[in-house]
């Protein structure tokens, strides 16, 4: 019965047929998306169509109605007749530049009942090379993986200089591209954009950090700008940690060529006969029902696939970092513990500045490396503050910069050929620190070293922060060989992958933050081995409504770390009302990042308050469907959102007001419910008593609130409201 359920599958979702002539379709599938390219023995492998899920049929059709249209190699290496940018160029081991693919075969088969992988093996037409695609379809996610193998078969040494892990053409009257940039503190603001001709390309060549400044992901909108809940969009993004580009390439046809993978920047890679190298996957996706659906099919893939632990809620954290800074003592924790517990806080995060010798930790320059407890602040060592935490029912979590070194340190006087650096040239600091060079093996065991004498020293550490707060510049490694130095880029990644794997197999129920002086490290990449990620340093709330929305197009809530800060706050010197930065952070992962003993009363009361609502609406915060409402983009002066949980049963609706509104009220239709449900409204986090909606305590259906909306009294700026939905049983 299963090997039937998984032949029949295997047709449904991966056909191969064969045409006339030798020509094949190659057909992949999810629930709600096709890709079709066409294949010939010995001849080139053609990209015919990638959109809405296409018959067996139809996708036959494809050859004998559209055969004489213009259409792209699926991946096309340089040769040939390519005059676009292509997927891959290689210089021979005689020297030769030009590679023409050629379809060589194409197997597929069924994984599980959720996924399909299909790999096709191509082969030079002269040389003996071969490069293989390998897909992988989560068929209910509607999301395909894809990465790429270079075999070299040939006499000698081949040079790969550039390979894509996907390659698409995309063919419509106009393009839009979405993408991310900004900064530290200024992370994934969003940029849509049309396509002219020429190539329009996203990367970053910092090595680490490299989601500062751009983000891999992207979202390509056909025949008009992208919208919320319909048109046709296409979302891809590299998951890699390391240096990323994405070309998007508008040819003299007007079709689009995007192309997605590493970046070529300094990065040959020599292969020797019988070697092969793999790319990192590109993560696509595509939605007929605008990019909504785009960004609940990537949160759905990541929280099963992609992010350690979706299935688990994340805890209430309070992070002494705006707090303190570098100044504490054990004393202080003690206190600050004694606080987070009266809020209500699950989790305290110890911060930077616990650590060094003889160069203590005291402020950003000295001590990095240097990873022993520093007695004078913390005499009785990290499990004692673990132990207290316990004790008040916290968990307890640590602060790490495990790949970084200052040279006020032991580590650097120790093994100063662990530090990136190119021959006698002066090293570069940046935030007064070095970078250990992960290529090479005994810096991947002195980290994996530090992760593992910390849980074992303190065992009461369940949970990691993982910074990471400079870039590479001035690359250059005292491990790898004179003539390796360009696998630089792609070494580092995989060396700390390594660590990572060897961190995850030991201690495989321990939290992982991923921070990179904020958000430079939010990729697809890092997911696996993280639970989260430190959006930003920016802790304003106002800024935060613009970064996290941006930031959770692609990647889950539960992931997000948002919180709340002291006001002034600590980046922009504003003031904006506790309880508006409550309501924001609640919109995420939520937490506190403050020193809570110098709280008023009233600001500890609401900070109780708010963290009691989020305890009730997490679950549909952190695993339900998101759909958006207001943009904070769209200069309304409001921004919203609500999240519904998957069986429809509860929805929580977050609405921010950002400027000052003299006649004009908010009304927001919901999205996402239960037509036929009936929904009772109830405020979360009120305060004082005040509402803020015209529904409060009323029970009205899903298709009314769909279609008629409800009204807000948000009209002054920093305004808030947050709704629980329950359904009733009528
Ligand atoms: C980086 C992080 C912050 C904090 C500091 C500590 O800036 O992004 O959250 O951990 O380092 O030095």
């Amino acid at each position: 019965m299963k090997r039937a359920f998984a032949l029949l599958l295997l047709l449904l979702f991966v056909a191969t047929s064969s045409k006339g002539g030798g020509l094949q379709i190659v057909k992949i599938d999810t629930d709600h998306q096709s890709f079709v390219f066409s294949a010939a023995s010995g001849k080139p492998l053609m990209f015919r169509y990638w959109g809405a899920r296409l018959s067996e049929e139809d996708a036959g059709a494809i050859l004998s109605a559209c055969g004489r249209e213009k259409s792209w190699e699926l991946y096309p290496a340089y040769g040939g007749a390519l005059y676009t940018n292509p997927a891959l160029t290689l210089v021979h081991a005689d020297g030769q530049l030009t590679t023409e693919l050629v379809f060589s075969s194409c197997h597929s088969r069924q994984l599980d009942e959720n996924r399909t992988e299909t790999i096709i093996v191509l082969q030079d037409k002269v040389l003996p090379l071969t490069v293989e695609l390998r897909f992988t379809a989560f068929r209910q996610q509607d999301i395909v993986m894809q990465s790429v193998t270079v075999r070299n078969r040939e006499q000698g040494p081949v040079i790969v200089r550039q390979i894509a892990s996907a390659f698409f053409s995309l063919k419509a009257m106009s393009y839009y591209l979405t993408h991310f940039h900004g900064s530290s503190n200024a992370e994934m603001w969003l940029k849509e954009e049309l396509l002219t001709p020429g190539i329009k390309t996203i990367d970053s060549k910092k090595g680490v950090r490299t989601t500062h400044n751009e983000n891999s992901c992207f979202i390509v909108s056909v025949n008009g700008p992208a919208k919320e809940d319909d048109g046709e969009v296409y979302g891809g993004a590299l998951a890699w940690s390391g240096n990323f580009e994405s070309s998007f390439q508008l040819d003299d046809f007007n079709m689009l060529q995007i192309r997605c993978g590493l970046n070529p920047f300094c990065s040959e890679i020599r292969l020797l006969p019988g070697e092969s190298f793999t790319t990192p996957e590109a993560v696509v996706g595509y939605s007929d029902r605008g990019k909504g659906q785009l960004t609940r099919n990537f949160h759905r893939w990541a929280r099963r696939y992609a992010l350690a632990h979706g299935d688990r809620y994340r805890s209430v954290a309070l992070n002494n970092w705006e707090g303190t800074h570098w100044n504490f003592n054990e004393k202080d924790l003690r206190e600050i513990i004694d606080k987070a517990a009266e809020i209500g806080c699950e989790l305290f995060i110890l911060d930077d500045g616990w650590f060094g010798g003889k160069y203590p930790r005291n402020d950003a320059t000295a001590g990095l490396g240097d990873w022993q407890v520093n007695a004078a602040k913390l005499p009785g060592g990290l499990q004692s503050i673990a132990g207290y935490a316990a004790a008040k029912g916290l968990r307890f979590g640590i602060w790490i910069e495990p790949e970084m070194v200052n040279p006020h340190s032991e580590l650097a006087q120790e093994h100063s050929e662990w530090i990136v650096r190119s021959g006698e040239r002066e090293i570069p600091t940046l935030r007064h620190q070095w970078i250990l060079d992960l290529c090479n093996p005994d810096v991947q065991d002195f980290i994996f070293g530090v992760f593992d004498d910390l849980l074992s020293s303190a065992p009461g550490i369940s949970y990691v922060k993982w910074d990471a707060n400079r870039h590479v510049n001035n690359v250059g490694s005292t491990y790898l060989p004179a003539d390796e130095q360009s696998r630089f880029w792609v070494d580092y990644t995989r060396g700390l992958y390594n660590v990572y794997e060897r961190i995850r197999s030991k201690y495989p129920d321990i939290e992982i933050q991923a921070c990179a002086s904020g958000g430079g490290r939010v990729d697809f990449g890092s997911l696996p081995f993280h639970d989260e990620i430190w959006t930003s340093d920016n802790t304003n709330a106002i800024d935060r409504i613009f970064i996290q929305w941006g930031t959770n197009l692609f990647f889950p809530t539960m992931a997000m770390a948002a919180h709340v800060s002291a006001a002034p706050n600590r980046q922009t010197g504003m003031s904006l009302p506790l309880k508006f930065r409550c309501d924001v952070a609640m919109s995420g992962r939520m937490g506190i990042e403050l020193d809570p003993r110098k709280l008023a009363r009233e600001e500890i009361a609401c900070l109780q308050d708010a963290v009691a609502a989020y305890k009730t609406i997490r679950p549909v915060v952190q695993h339900g469907d998101l759909y958006r409402l207001v943009s904070p983009y769209d200069e309304s002066g409001w921004a919203a959102l609500n999240y519904v949980s998957e069986t429809k049963e509860r929805c929580v609706l977050f609405a921010f007001s950002t400027a000052l509104h003299t006649r004009t009220r908010l009304t927001l239709r919901l999205k996402g419910l239960d037509p036929a449900g009936y929904y009772k409204i109830t405020e979360q986090n009120r305060q004082k008593g005040k509402t803020g909606c015209h529904a409060e305590g009323q029970t009205l259906s899903g298709d009314y609130l769909m279609k008629c909306g409800v009204g807000f009294d948000l009209a002054k700026p920093f305004e808030s409201c947050v709704l629980l939905l329950e359904r009733q049983d009528r």
